[in-house]
């Protein structure tokens, strides 16, 4: 049924800035089968592998183009020592995973997350340990990451196979220090970071440094106020949001979903809002290293496992539409996590692997990486729904981002439509311009609540959908619960 109709309005003028590829990151942590089944098999698995790493899961990150991968946690990376997971992988210790409760076997360590970056094509990004760490373990890990030069540990990493220094660049200081990370608070976390950027900052030139905000203004002031002077490259928060279960869920669940994905804005703004108060005209950039729906479902002992359906993906799109608007102030999004853990975008069940609903969303918005954000105003229906306070707000049916590629101007405007309900009939206007080009493709399920398994791993998957031209303007028809990717061309 079509009730309602939008207009996004392509403000082409309205320029945000370089949405950087890393907005489409990943976050992979020893965390029940994300690594272990999901990425490692082992190089005596009977699942297709390239020295351990199995090749179906590699082969769908790949065509995502995952410009960045973040490793080892998580609340893991804070009680993670590095040296266990280098060498010999028959002597690496056994240990026990504090956060996810298994035995961690270290059989998969740096060579083994470089070598997953490489063969993805995606840049590692490195949480060091804060909690249970020291600086000289961070420092050391870089060196053995990065030098180039005759010392013992770049030698060490000689020894076992990588004559060529890494090159890791990005480098976490620990992750929710507020938290698992070791119970700091902001100021006695300041002192931490202070001291870990000194010789992390010495030991690697080009290395970037993640320190750990939060979404609370109070821990970023506080914190940002107490590491005056320290060298910070980015800041970090983590969003995760649910209402109901992952699947059967209500109509209010759905919509109080989507609601809650948009706390995405308002933590980004607030950070932002920090930093321009306290590191005036700097240029430390936001990063939302783990973010995505965490349904009742994901239990510690379920190994955070879940459905991942329509809905799930109706909100990723939501907040990589918000991502995009954020442009000029976000720098790298990690979701959470890569592989069969939350809102993975790929799921396996031994030698099957599928992609995710939201899998399909990135792979429908990765013409924006690397291209030009503008604004987007979109005018259209708006849905009341039931807040779990009782109240009864209303949110857009229909949520947008655009962005133009300078290499050969190509225009690509993502839509969510999240009506539960109804179709939308959208126009997408181009003022001043004449649309030469147009297409479109299309993700909806059967329900909100579809999903892919093994059985059905299309189930839910993009199709083409129909785009009228005329003049300055295109129309599609925004299925209920769905996400639409258009291309435009001006000619
Ligand atoms: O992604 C699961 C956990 O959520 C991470 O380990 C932690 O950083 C966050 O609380």
């Amino acid at each position: 049924m079509t009730t309602g109709s939008a207009t996004v309005t392509l403000r082409t003028d309205a320029r945000i800035g370089r949405i950087h590829p890393n907005l489409y990151g990943h976050f992979a942590e020893h965390l029940g089968r994300c690594i272990y089944e999901g990425l490692w098999v082992g190089e005596d698995s009977a699942i297709p592998h390239l020295r351990g790493i199995r090749q179906d899961t590699v082969c769908l990150l790949r065509e995502l183009g995952a410009p960045v991968i973040r490793w080892p946690g998580g609340c893991f990376a804070d009680d993670y020592h590095w040296e266990d997971g280098v060498g010999p992988r028959d002597q690496r210790p056994r240990r026990l995973n504090l956060w996810w409760p298994a035995e961690e076997s270290n059989h998969f360590g740096t060579h083994e997350f470089i070598d997953v970056c490489r063969q993805v094509g995606a840049e590692p990004y490195i949480c060091l340990n804060v909690g249970s760490g020291s600086p000289r373990e961070a420092r050391d890990w870089i060196e053995y990451c990065n030098a180039e030069g005759n010392t013992t540990l770049a030698n060490r990493r000689r020894a076992h196979g990588h004559s060529q220094p890494f090159r890791v660049r990005y480098f976490g200081v620990g992750n929710e220090n507020w938290g698992c990370g070791g119970q700091f608070d902001p100021v006695d976390y300041a002192k931490e970071y202070r001291r870990y950027a000194c010789f992390l900052r010495a030991v690697g030139q080009d290395v970037q440094l993640i320190a750990c905000g939060h979404t609370t203004a109070d821990w970023n002031l506080r914190f940002l106020e107490a590491a005056e002077g320290a060298s910070i490259d980015h800041l970090s928060i983590h969003r995760y949001y649910g209402s109901g279960p992952s699947t059967g869920f209500s109509e209010a669940d759905h919509y109080q979903l989507v609601a809650r994905a948009h706390q995405v804005e308002s933590d980004i703004d607030q950070t932002a809002a920090a930093l321009r108060l306290l590191r005036p005209g700097s240029r430390v950039g936001i990063i939302l290293d783990e973010w995505g729906v965490w349904h009742p479902e994901a239990r510690a002992d379920s190994g955070l496992e879940q459905a991942n359906t329509m809905r799930d993906a109706v909100s990723a799109a939501t907040v990589l539409n918000i991502l995009n608007q954020r442009a000029d102030v976000v720098t790298m999004a990690n979701i959470a996590q890569t592989v069969n853990v939350l809102q993975c975008v790929v799921q396996t069940d031994g030698a099957a692997c599928w992609p995710t609903p939201t899998y399909h969303v990135f792979r429908m918005f990765r013409p924006h990486m690397g291209a030009n954000a503008f604004v987007a105003d979109v005018d259209g229906p708006t849905v009341e729904y039931a807040a779990a306070d009782g109240a009864r707000p209303s949110m857009p049916a229909v949520h947008a981002s655009a962005s133009a590629r300078t290499d050969d101007g190509a225009m690509c405007v993502t839509l969510a439509n999240r009506h539960l309900s109804e179709d939308i009939e959208c126009r997408i206007a181009l003022p001043g311009g004449t649309i030469g080009e147009a297409n479109a493709i299309q993700l909806a399920g059967a329900t909100a609540d579809a999903h892919n398994t093994a059985d059905a791993p299309d189930s839910v998957r993009p199709v083409e959908a129909h785009v009228e031209r005329s003049g300055n303007e295109v129309r599609v028809i925004l299925a209920k619960c769905s996400v639409a990717a258009i291309r435009l061309r001006v000619g």
